[in-house]
Parts: C-alpha cells; sequence; structure tokens
C-alpha cells in the first residue's frame, strides 16, 4: 500500500478549504487502471442468500420489466404519499437492495456496470450491510450486500449491538449500514474523495428511504451512531473504510435480551488489492467528525448569501401530469447532459420543484443532531429558458415554496466556467445549487455536521434526479468546481460555500 502524507485537517471547514480546487493549480494525475476499485468485496461468507430476482437489477430483468409488480409512482414515493406498514423480509429486503443499489446497466465491453443511483466517476465507493435482528425468513446476523452479484453473506452470526446507536437506541429489527470505502473514490479524486464519499452516501441513502416507501416499508435514516463500535461491530479496517450512514428499516421491536445473541464471529475478508494508496487525510476528516454535539446551538436564521433578494414570487401550483413508475424510473435513471435549450414551460418546472421540495427530508429523525444541520443549508438555482421566470440566481424557502431573486447578472455560462469549464452546464435549465454556511455549521455541530450537510446535499441530488426522471428532463451532479471562485460567483458570506450543484432540463 502507498501512503501520501499531508496535513492533517483538524476541522472540517479545514478540509473543505485544504482540498479546493484552484484553477491552473490541480496537480496532474492520472488514472492508473491496473488499480481500478473493485465493484464488491470478498469475503469467505459463513452462509450466502440469494437476493430475489427482478427486483431493480439487469440481471434476470427481461425486456419489458415483467417483474414490475410495484404500483408506486416517483411522485408518489417523492411526496410520502405511500403507507409504509409492510414487513420486512427477503422479498422486500430483496426489492429495496435491488432499487437503490442494483444494477442497471452494464457495459460488459469496458467491464463497467452502473447502479441505479449516480456515483461520482461511477466509483460505487459505498458498501452495504444489513444487520437482522429480526426476520422470519433471514436468519439473525451481520450480512455483507452484494447487490452486484445478486446475495446476502453473512460475515457474522452476530447482528450489530442496538447500544451502537446513540443517544436513542434503535429498537428497528433491521438495519442498513452505509460505508465508504477511502480509495475507491481516491482512485480518481484523491484528497477530495471525502467530499465525493459524503455526497455518493447521500445519494444512496436517499434511494433507501425511496425504495423502502415504494415496497411500503418504512425507513429511517440515522447520522448518528457510534463510530468505533460501528467499525469493530463491522470488522473494518478504518484506515481503508469507514461507516457514514444507517437506515433502520421496518417497525421497531422489543428489544431481546443480548445474551441471546451468538457470540462475535467475524469472516475472513478477501485481501485488499495491491496498490492501495492511503491519504491520510481521508481518515482524519473522518475521525475529526467521530463526536456527536450534545446540545447543538442551531441558529435557523443563517443567512448563506451576502445579497439580500430583490423580489420574493411564490412558485406557482403545478399542473396535472403523467405519472411514471417507480419501478420504471429507477430502473431507467442515467445521468444525461446533452442539455438543449427548449424552453420549459410554467406547469412542468413548477411541478419539477413541487416534486423535489415536498416533505423533503422527511424520513430524518427529529431526535438526531443530522436534523439539525438542516438549519445551515440553503437551496438555491441559476435559471434560464425558464417561461415566466427572468434568467438569474435563485433562492429558495425551506418548503421550496417560494423563490427569492438573488441577481439577474449570474447564468448558466457562469456557473460553467466555475465548475472547471463543464461546458454542458452552461446549456441547463435549471442548475441547482447546495450551499451551507460550513462556518457556522461546525461552531454549533463540530466537524461531524460535514458528514449532515454533504450527505443532505447528496439526498437533495437524488431527488432531482428521480423529478428530473419522471418528468423526461436529463439531470446529472458536478462535485467538481472551483471552490473560491463558486463562492465569489453566488455572493456567499465569509464561511459559506457550494458543496453540491446539480444540472436538470431538457435534453436532446
Ligand atoms: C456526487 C456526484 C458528483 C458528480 N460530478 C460530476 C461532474 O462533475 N461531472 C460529470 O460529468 N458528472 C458528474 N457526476 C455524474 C457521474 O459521473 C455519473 O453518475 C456516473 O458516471 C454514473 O453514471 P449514471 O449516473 O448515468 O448511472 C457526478 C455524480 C455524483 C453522484
Amino acid at each position: 500500500m502507498g501512503q501520501a502524507i499531508s496535513d492533517p485537517p483538524v476541522s472540517a471547514v479545514r478540509y473543505h478549504e485544504h482540498t479546493s480546487h484552484v484553477r491552473h493549480r490541480i496537480s496532474p494525475h492520472s488514472l492508473d487502471f491496473s488499480r481500478y476499485p473493485a465493484p464488491f468485496k470478498t469475503y469467505e461468507y459463513q452462509d450466502r442468500i440469494s437476493l430475489k430476482q427482478g427486483n431493480g437489477t439487469c440481471q434476470g430483468r427481461n425486456k419489458d420489466g415483467a417483474f414490475n409488480d410495484l404500483d408506486a409512482t416517483v411522485g408518489q414515493v417523492l411526496g410520502g404519499q405511500t403507507s409504509c406498514d409492510e414487513s420486512v423480509d427477503l422479498e422486500t429486503v430483496s426489492r429495496i437492495l435491488g432499487l437503490s443499489y442494483g444494477v442497471t446497466l452494464a457495459d460488459r465491453s469496458r467491464g463497467l456496470m452502473f447502479r441505479s443511483v449516480p456515483s461520482a466517476g461511477g466509483l460505487y465507493p459505498c458498501q452495504m450491510y444489513l444487520s437482522v435482528r429480526k426476520i422470519d425468513d433471514i436468519e439473525t446476523g451481520l450480512y455483507y450486500c452484494d447487490t452486484v452479484q445478486g446475495f446476502l453473506g453473512r460475515i457474522n452470526p452476530r447482528p450489530l449491538d442496538t447500544e451502537i446507536f446513540f443517544p436513542y437506541q434503535d429498537p428497528a429489527g433491521v438495519c442498513l449500514v452505509i460505508t465508504g470505502i477511502f480509495y475507491h473514490s481516491a482512485w480518481k479524486y484523491r484528497e477530495r474523495a471525502f467530499r465525493y464519499l459524503l455526497l455518493d452516501a447521500g445519494h444512496l441513502a436517499e434511494a433507501v428511504v425511496q425504495a423502502a416507501r415504494a415496497v411500503g416499508v418504512r425507513a429511517r435514516i440515522k447520522y448518528d451512531f457510534n463510530d468505533p463500535c460501528l467499525i469493530q461491530g463491522l470488522n473494518l479496517n478504518d484506515s481503508l473504510e469507514v461507516p457514514l450512514a444507517c437506515v433502520s428499516l421496518g417497525p421497531g421491536i422489543a428489544p431481546g435480551p443480548e445474551s441471546d445473541l451468538k457470540p462475535f464471529h467475524p469472516a475472513k475478508s478477501g485481501p485488499e488489492p495491491a496498490g492501495t494508496v492511503i491519504y491520510d487525510i481521508l481518515k482524519e476528516a473522518y475521525q475529526a467528525g467521530i463526536s456527536i454535539a450534545q446540545s447543538p446551538a442551531v441558529d435557523w436564521d443563517t443567512q448563506v448569501f451576502n445579497r439580500k433578494p430583490d423580489r420574493m414570487q411564490p412558485v406557482p401550483d403545478p399542473g396535472p401530469f403523467e405519472t411514471l413508475s417507480f419501478f420504471y424510473a429507477v430502473t431507467h435513471r442515467r445521468s444525461r447532459r446533452n442539455f438543449s435549450s427548449l424552453n420549459l414551460t410554467e406547469p412542468m418546472w413548477a411541478a419539477f420543484l413541487n416534486r423535489v421540495f415536498t416533505r423533503i427530508f422527511s424520513g430524518l429523525d427529529p431526535d438526531e443532531t443530522g436534523a439539525s444541520a438542516t438549519g445551515f443549508l440553503e437551496m438555491a438555482m441559476i435559471s434560464q429558458n425558464m417561461e415566466g421566470l427572468t434568467p438569474g440566481l435563485y433562492s429558495f424557502s425551506w418548503d421550496g415554496a417560494t423563490l427569492a431573486c438573488r441577481q439577474t447578472r449570474v447564468l448558466a455560462g457562469d456557473l460553467a466556467r466555475v465548475c472547471l469549464d463543464q461546458a454542458w452546464i452552461s446549456r441547463a435549465a435549471m442548475n441547482f445549487l447546495i450551499v451551507a454556511d460550513l462556518a457556522a455549521m461546525e461552531s454549533a455541530l463540530g466537524a461531524r455536521g460535514y458528514r449532515y450537510v454533504m450527505m443532505h446535499a447528496g439526498r437533495v441530488g437524488q431527488r432531482l434526479y428521480m423529478a428530473a426522471q419522471e418528468l423526461g428532463l436529463g439531470c446529472c451532479g458536478i462535485g467538481a468546481m472551483y471552490d473560491k471562485e463558486a463562492v465569489a460567483l453566488l455572493g456567499l458570506n465569509p464561511g459559506s460555500v457550494l458543496l453540491y450543484a446539480v444540472s436538470a432540463g431538457p435534453v436532446k
């Protein structure tokens, strides 16, 4: 294993600053395809359970998606209008995993497999583990979820201890843990990889919540847990892979005595691929956020933009729209960047915004500090070719119901320049921006807050992708930007940064 040395980031603000892109100062880096990250982990499994086929992955799916017997539409799932009283069993677990992280496109000539969620660079650094305390048709234990080959592999007969989740123990019988492997993202993004891990984890956590809703299972994201205990419970080497988020599935169960559980006995994992480069800064950025703020002082009036809005206007009521099956949307979602200059009608963009913002952070546990981090975020958009809306920079009210015009001189072409000159951005009708006051966030929530805001940004990104898919629009995430230029372009207050941008609009 190689080692890349750097100054330790003592804080989230410092990590973000340290990994900023500066024009003409990005050091050259050639991608070494002989060290391309493996798409899944390997273990000497204690048992393997095949996932039920046809639940989202392209393996076993016939041309017309005949396995699709889900009624839910994208709009219902995003709006939280589905009932969530189904029990968790192998069938629902298979569907949730297939719809959230299944392989939906295989490019056999290049050996690439694309998943139902987008991922920076198509690298899929996130892994999923399933801790089962009680399901009728899955034996109690801890499983690695191999959604590429389509099975659950038992790696410990003992599930995770409920004490891992604090300050409130999790009563759910089933819990999915999302981790990130540093090198899988660092292969391309080097020291900036922790940003992408968190954005990807946010996309995936939101995809799990949406998939669970679509199959009628209750899901709750948990950002707060005892990191060292979870690392131990998953038997991870935290120089390589770390836990980022958990999603509890199903209704609570009465906690049984821990003594009934089998002893801790982890399966042997496969060897690390030769040539894995370790960037110390990634583990340090993660470790800076181990502690959870006890009583965070959240200022719900945080101002991210330095200019007062010129005017406010309500987002119009959306008209009725064709709906699209959630199953179809997930299995056909792709990043599409071939934006056209076609006008977006007002009912269309109103419907889009409505889908994205309705119940945007529902599924967050209100008792957790992760929920309070939303107070430091703002969502904005650079618009063009939108019927009835002057092109420019707008921010959204928290419920997405009101648009505040910040500047009419900031246009999509300016954003394209700031985002590493990616020209396609200049043609998108809507360029969404997720911005946060990192300095205020960190003084209230500590460095752990960085995880929350970045994963929230990823969650918003996933909603944008799904809403675009339903309305036949293109969509693509943008993690690459000259960070200081972005702050200057958007007129952000000191301490505030652009976390993530996502383009959407009509495509050719
Ligand atoms: C966090 C994140 C950042 C991304 N950044 C960029 C970007 O800067 N430029 C780009 O062209 N695509 C970007 N993408 C899109 C990915 O390249 C794309 O998701 C990946 O290649 C997989 O393809 P698919 O989305 O079509 O399945 C990003 C995606 C994510 C989730």
